[in-house]
């Protein structure tokens, strides 16, 4: 699998042939300010809730990637497709759905899930990906909960993206236990630093995670990682 980092809890995964875009939010990022939304190539859009930060370039993306498929809950499917967009799978918290060349599930997110406008936008959602190889969980924004539990229940993780900004989701001490929960020693930190709400000694975060065995990877916006 191919990681690149996009900047607060944006991401590209290559898995199997199949480029998957996880919560596009650029273009009002400054930390990500170098990267044009409009190289990005991808065929699926991955929306884990409707937060702006999670949300705001996915209409232009969607638009720039004619045939990309936006896996998201049924409310903000709703939502997008006001303004547009025609290729979807909506989806809720639970189920799972076989894309062909890998599998996807929404799992259960501790948080909140407006729309941008204060529309409805259902449950937030995290998700595991699977193409029966390799498998990665994202945690979308969530604080710790003990549903985390179930997770490797449903997938032996490669790795596991996990918020740890704090503030709004789980800080690096939550999501240590929550590597923990999903059984994986390998974590990929994002939702932090963006706002100042959330910013993070990283250096500090890696010593946190070393200490328990774990590796917490933190990439530079636009980098690429093989996993
Ligand atoms: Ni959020
Ligand atoms: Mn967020």
């Amino acid at each position: 699998m191919k990681f690149t980092y996009y900047g607060h809890s944006c991401f590209l995964v290559e898995i199997n042939n199949k480029r998957i875009l996880f919560d596009p939010f650029i273009t009002p990022n400054e930390l990500a300010k170098d990267i044009n939304i409009n190289d990005i190539k991808c065929d699926y859009i991955a929306i884990s809730h409707g937060h702006a930060d999670h949300i705001a370039d996915a209409v232009t993306i969607a638009k720039n990637n004619n045939s990309a498929i936006i896996v998201c809950a049924y409310e903000i499917y709703e939502w997008l497709s006001k303004q547009g967009l025609k290729n979807f799978r909506p989806m809720n918290t639970g189920g799972k759905w076989n894309a062909g060349n890998f599998t996807i599930k929404c799992t259960a997110a501790q948080h909140s899930g407006g729309l941008p406008d204060g529309s409805y936008g259902g449950n937030p959602v995290g998700f595991i990906v699977s193409d029966g190889t390799q498998s990665f969980y994202y945690a979308g924004d969530t604080a710790l909960t003990k549903d985390m539990e179930l997770i490797p229940l449903w997938a032996n993780l490669d790795f596991a993206v996990l918020p740890i900004g704090d503030n709004f989701t789980m800080d690096v001490a939550d999501a240590i236990i929550a590597s923990d929960l999903v059984k994986t020693n390998k974590i990929i930190g994002v939702h932090y630093n963006t706002f100042p709400y959330i910013v993070i000694n990283e250096k500090e975060a890696v010593e946190q995670f070393k200490a328990k065995g774990k590796e917490l990877i933190l990439i530079k916006i636009g980098e690429s990682i093989e996993l």
